[in-house]
């Protein structure tokens, strides 16, 4: 049985003190649950404090990164390695973001990199794969998101596949208020768990976790997670306020 996992992206917003509120007022909010998982992705900055006040408040909520550099440590000016966000107690990790991949411009080599680093540092990766308006509209969407978990997941096996999470956020619809369908949603996790099943076997298809982000607000959070191979939720916009958020992983209730 998959637990769903409502994991909030919070992008570069928040400094460390409001991040450290945010956690405050959302802790509460998300205790007792029995129908999801709870994560929250703040920026580098504020990890340490935020670490430390999970493990205070003793919150029901896991802790992920935005990022991540592809080797243990060595002259790379300004980025973080994975030991680093280990050693802050980090579970999950997203690599791959559209975000990421086109104002950075990493590449699939690059995030196949970043996932191998995760995984072998013993954290969760999320990755993330999409497609933009156009290929949709040219009829590739589907074409580009096999594209990039072949190349993506190519360094890992079946059992660590099984333990990962993918997250499917379409590329219209990060940021923009259009959400894809309950449908589109499902027809894309459907696709992605069938790939994984006819590359990796039946059992990686049946654990791996796959989440739909783009545009999740409160109002639509419960027909997307109703579908049968939506695994939870991404979040942007919506997890940067407590009540929002919440009502989202409260999405059972
Ligand atoms: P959004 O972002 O919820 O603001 O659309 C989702 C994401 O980029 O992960």
């Amino acid at each position: 049985m998959r637990k769903p996992l409502i994991a909030g992206n919070w992008k570069m917003y928040k400094s460390n003190a409001e991040a450290v509120e945010l956690v405050r007022e959302l802790a509460p909010l998300v205790t007792g649950l029995k129908d999801a998982e709870v994560a929250v992705c703040p920026p580098f900055t504020a990890l340490s404090d935020v670490s430390r006040l999970l493990s205070d408040l003793g919150a029901e909520i896991s802790l992920g990164a935005q990022d991540v550099y592809p080797e243990k440590e060595g002259a790379f000016t300004g980025e973080i390695s994975p030991l680093m966000l280990k050693a802050l107690d980090v579970a999950y990790v997203i690599a791959g973001h559209s975000e990421r991949r086109e104002i950075i411009g990493e590449d699939d080599e690059f995030i196949a990199a970043k996932l191998r680093a995760v995984l072998d540092a013993g954290m969760t990766p999320i990755l993330c794969v999409g497609e933009t308006l156009q290929e949709r509209e040219a009829g590739g969407a589907a074409a580009k998101v096999e594209g990039q978990l072949e190349a993506c997941l190519k360094g890992a096996d079946g059992g660590e596949i099984a333990g990962m999470v993918i997250a499917y956020e379409p590329i219209w619809a990060i940021g923009t208020g259009k959400t894809a369908t309950p449908d589109d949603a499902q027809d894309m996790c459907s696709f992605i768990r069938r790939w994984i099943s006819g590359a990796y076997g039946e059992d990686a298809a049946a654990a791996v976790r796959v989440l739909y982000g783009g545009s999740v607000k409160p109002d639509n959070a419960a027909e997307l997670m109703a579908m049968e191979d939506v695994d939870g939720a991404l979040v942007g916009g919506a997890s940067l306020k407590a009540a929002d958020f919440a009502a989202i992983a409260n999405f059972g209730r």
